[in-house]
């Protein structure tokens, strides 16, 4: 398929169109996107952004913050619905690590995306831990 894939840069991102990825994706379910100001200190602040373009079209989002050197953590990442399983995201996650290659790459899966990531070479790690915020 021709699609395009890049850094974006996260502080220019036109927000309704990155707003439509998370709700085309389903992802859009398990992130406050009913928060406006939220969501884009989200988009804004993160230092390692990666768009897949399809006809001019953003189609996949993928949203890290880096060191650059040492870890990656990949806070999102998604496909619109039917552009689901055509390699778009295993592109997106090669274009994260190609821009910080030195750094291993940390996530927390969705659990519809657990099966996903050992598919691209991810273990499991069994010491995650999380420290919720304050309400
Ligand atoms: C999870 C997601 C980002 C994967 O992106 P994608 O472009 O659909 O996946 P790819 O085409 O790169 O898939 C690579 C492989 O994983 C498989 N795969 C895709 N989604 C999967 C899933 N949810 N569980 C298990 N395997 C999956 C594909 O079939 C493909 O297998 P193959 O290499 O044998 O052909 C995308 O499906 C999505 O946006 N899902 C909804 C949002 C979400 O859950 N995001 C993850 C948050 S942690």
């Amino acid at each position: 398929m021709d699609w395009k894939i890049g850094r974006l840069d996260p502080t220019a991102a036109d927000l309704d169109e990155v707003l439509a990825v998370y709700e085309l994706s389903g992802l859009g379910q398990r992130r406050p996107v009913e928060d406006r100001e939220l969501f884009e200190a989200m988009v804004r602040n993160a230092n390692l952004v990666v768009g897949a373009w399809l006809g001019g079209v953003l189609v996949g989002f993928a949203r890290a913050l880096s060191d650059f050197s040492y870890v990656t953590y990949l806070a999102d990442i998604a496909v619109v619905r039917e552009h689901q399983n055509a390699g778009i995201g295993r592109a997106m996650i090669e274009a994260v690590r190609r821009e910080a290659p030195r750094a291993k790459i940390v996530l927390l899966a969705a659990p519809a995306a657990r099966g996903y990531y050992p598919r691209l070479g991810f273990t499991q790690h069994d010491s995650a831990w999380v420290l919720n915020s304050q309400p």
